[in-house]
């Protein structure tokens, strides 16, 4: 979500030279595609070949309604709706009469991540597991009625808001014909609220600035929201990143520690405009009686679904800042490598190598590999990425300019990455190694305050609405490497509209806009989710592009959403054959609770709209997309 993405590093103009236009004619040669150019999605050049890898479903037609659409060859069942029943004791939905107590044991709101871990624990079962999904922020004018803003909730409603946060652990079924259901009396069912207990872990815990009346220890923390994207672990956990999580503070900070103060402001705290209605009510969120809770926010979050009474733990080693999502691959020398984006026009990509190897016999050795490491974050250049590492002492991390240990840069991390000199991104959301090629693919959402002047190598458009997607090559496949290549995969958004860069044989119906979240097929085909495809007159899905051979770079459009709604969260079950994403926010597009612009998925007079999860699957039972 981008409802509050006030650029606010201070070091992003100007950036360098626009060594793109070198770059992407270079990359004409080869493909024959052309930047800015209206025609080239209608496709003059001859047909490309197929290969067997490709996707192969009948494409969707673009769109722009109050239904789901879906490729032919495909059919979807909504899985999980906001304010479905979690537990066998769970109370029935009623929109009319949810509380706090009722909202606690349903399906929250605004559903973004999915992640799907088999069951039993170690096995690659695609027939049952746990469906992992987050309830990144919520939407009142559509979940109370009278619609209500935010500022005007009772606190039974800001209640209700707050428990419909967070994340669900959800067991579910497949059946021999294919169609998923939710187990309601499984014992791993689990609600993940802003109030439930965890820890922070690594560099920052413990520190003085951690410390809180709610936290003496500064160790002990309360509860996750503004959960975003994610990823699942080879150990099987999961990992959240908390995003937009300045909107939930208010009260003066005036007399809080001056490195507080200047972390507020590059995090975005306006502590007099709080979109939600908690400060008011709980007073964890009151800035003037607990001025350091900020700094328990703005982290992964690492769960094991497997055990309902785990405590969470929030990994500071890996940075605080507005974490899309985070995801892992285990390098060829067994050290994990993480990748996370920082949500924000002009934010920066990071990187994290673990201090210990992964044991793949020792999950509980696995368990917390994500505690020690070191932390990079990523400058561009025209020939490749260089890491630069976040480690107190080195360069200008000093106590000179007000770090004075390893917890400082995991706190400021924003801060730091700025005096290192990263490179400012056009808002970097999911980062994914693609398990079939070894690279990874970064997608850059959009970023419309880049004037002219700030363009750059990697973020070449001024204006840039339409959002793109760069692959980085580890150098010889390592992903500890110092430096990696990259190329431009596609620069997104409407090729009659703006300058982009698709595979020239792109169909009318193949071109998207606001890259966001991302997953891979068997094949390493790259499936893409958006969100702000809305903009261009088209309502955002997924797009399914191959990432090799003739057809590298040729989105194919597979699914749209309902108005208003992005799409979230793909991810399939381990044999391909069962496909989860998220749809978020339906009728967000100026409806209201009392007249939506749709009534999705339920189409029932009386009840909103309501963000929900499909599983979708082939109707001959081939994989998903195939
Ligand atoms: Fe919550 Fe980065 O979108
Ligand atoms: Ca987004
Ligand atoms: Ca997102
Ligand atoms: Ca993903």
């Amino acid at each position: 979500m981008d409802r509050d993405d006030i650029p606010l590093n201070p070091t992003s103009s100007p950036t360098f030279s626009r060594i793109l236009q070198q770059r992407m004619k270079r990359r004409r040669l080869v493909q024959g595609a052309a930047l800015g150019s209206a025609a080239l999605a209608t496709g003059c050049a001859s047909p490309a070949q197929t290969t067997a890898s490709d996707p192969g479903f009948p494409e969707l037609q673009q769109g722009l309604d109050e239904n789901l659409h879906l490729s032919a060859s495909h059919e979807a069942e909504v899985l999980l709706r906001w304010g479905d029943p979690l537990f066998a004791d769970s109370p029935d939905f009623d929109p009319n009469n949810q509380t706090g107590a009722s909202q606690a044991k349903q399906f929250g709101f605004n559903n973004d991540y999915t992640g799907f871990v088999p069951l039993p624990l170690g096995s690659n079962n695609s027939d049952r597991g746990l469906l992992v999904v987050n309830h990144e922020y919520t939407s009142p004018d559509l979940m109370h009625p009278g619609s209500p803003l935010e500022q005007q909730l009772t606190m039974e409603q800001a209640e209700v808001d707050m428990m419909a946060i967070g994340l669900s652990v959800v067991e579910i079924q497949r059946d021999g014909a294919g169609a998923w259901s939710v187990n309601r009396n499984s014992s791993l069912n689990r609600r993940i609220t802003p109030q439930t207990a965890m820890q922070l872990t690594g560099p920052a815990a413990g520190s003085d600035r951690t410390k809180t009346p709610y936290s003496p220890d500064g160790v002990a923390c309360w509860g996750t929201y503004g959960n975003c994207a994610g990823g699942v672990t080879p150990w099987g956990t999961i990992l959240s990143g908390e995003e937009n999580v300045q909107g939930y503070f208010a009260g003066d900070f005036s007399a809080a520690d001056e490195r507080q103060k200047e972390n507020y402001q590059r995090f975005g705290i306006q502590a007099d405009t709080p979109w939600a209605a908690w400060p008011r009510y709980f007073d964890r969120w009151d800035l003037s009686k607990n001025p350091n809770e900020p700094m328990h926010v703005g982290y992964i979050v690492e769960i094991d679904p497997y055990d309902p009474n785990s405590v969470p733990k929030k990994r500071t080693a890996l940075g605080r800042f507005k974490h899309e999502g985070c995801n892992v691959t285990i390098n060829s020398d067994g050290y994990v490598v993480a990748y996370s984006g920082d949500d924000q026009r002009f934010e920066y990509l990071y990187r994290f190598v673990s201090k210990n190897k992964y044991k793949p016999d020792d999950r509980q050795a696995n368990m917390d590999l994500l505690e020690e490491g070191t932390l990079y974050a990523a400058r561009f250049d025209e020939s490749g990425v260089q890491w630069l590492p976040l480690v107190f002492g080195a360069g200008p991390l000093t106590e000179e300019n007000g770090f004075r240990s390893q917890a400082d840069i995991s706190l400021d991390t924003r801060k730091a990455a700025d005096l290192l000199g990263a490179t400012p991104m056009d808002r970097p959301e999911d980062v994914e190694v693609n398990p079939v090629t070894g690279t990874v693919f970064v997608m850059l959402t959009k970023n419309d305050e880049r004037v002219p002047g700030q363009e750059d190598t990697v973020n070449p458009r001024a204006d840039n609405r339409g959002g793109h997607i760069i692959e980085m090559m580890p150098q010889n496949g390592d992903h500890t490497a110092q430096r990696f290549g990259w190329e431009m995969f596609i620069l997104a958004g409407d090729p009659e509209q703006v300058a982009t860069y698709y595979h020239p044989d792109t169909s009318e119906n193949g071109w998207f806009a606001c890259p966001d979240n991302c997953a891979f097929d068997a094949q390493g085909n790259l499936w893409i989710a958006t969100d702000g495809a809305d903009d261009f007159g088209i309502a955002d899905g997924l797009w399914v592009a191959p990432v090799a051979g003739p057809n590298r770079g040729r989105p194919r459009h597979f699914l749209r959403t309902p108005r208003g709604a992005e799409l979230c969260g793909p991810s399939f079950t381990p044999d391909f054959t069962s496909f989860f994403c998220a749809v978020q926010h339906p009728g967000d597009d100026g409806g209201s609770f009392d007249e939506p612009s749709t009534r999705w998925p339920d189409f029932h007079a009386g009840m909103p709209p309501r963000p929900a999860v499909l599983a979708i699957r082939h109707r001959d039972g081939r994989p998903v997309g195939s």
